[in-house]
């Protein structure tokens, strides 16, 4: 079983920014964690603040890997180009979010990619991504 990360940006500043919201641990020292709980996984991890780049990397793990969980931070709400690079892949996409996207902003309630994804995880923290990876299990 092969599973991507793919955090969008940001999601780099974890740990260090908006703790409040997001919390006190970075994501490389979760991703260990996250190695350690699953070690019948492949897992991979990406992250970045470009949008074209995150697209790049939908197209070369969508055709392969069994799943994608995709924290895409504020391009979900903005980004048609995210939205159709997961709608033309074929690899399943689980869209995760740390906070509670509907306990905040109106802008933060629309995702511009969730009506092509598996499902949707958000309010868990860091144990979003967890979920979502149990689920793909
Ligand atoms: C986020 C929620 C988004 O609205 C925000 O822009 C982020 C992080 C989350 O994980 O809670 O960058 O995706």
């Amino acid at each position: 079983m092969k599973i991507q990360i793919i955090n969008g940006p940001n999601l780099n500043l974890l740990g260090k920014r908006e703790p409040g919201i997001y919390g006190s641990e970075g994501f490389e020292s979760f991703f260990e964690t996250l190695e350690s709980k699953f070690p019948e996984v492949e897992l991979h991890y990406y992250q970045s603040n470009v949008e074209g780049e995150i697209i790049n990397k939908l197209h070369e793990v969508g055709f392969s890997y069994d799943g994608i969980v995709m924290n895409a931070g504020a391009y979900t709400h903005t980004s048609v180009a995210i939205g159709d690079a997961v709608a033309g892949i074929k690899t399943p996409v689980i869209e995760v979010h740390i906070s509670n996207v509907y306990a905040r902003e109106e802008y933060r309630h629309h995702s511009m990619m969730a009506k092509n994804c598996k499902g949707i995880i958000t309010g868990f923290g860091l144990q979003s991504y967890e979920l979502a990876i149990r689920s793909f299990l």
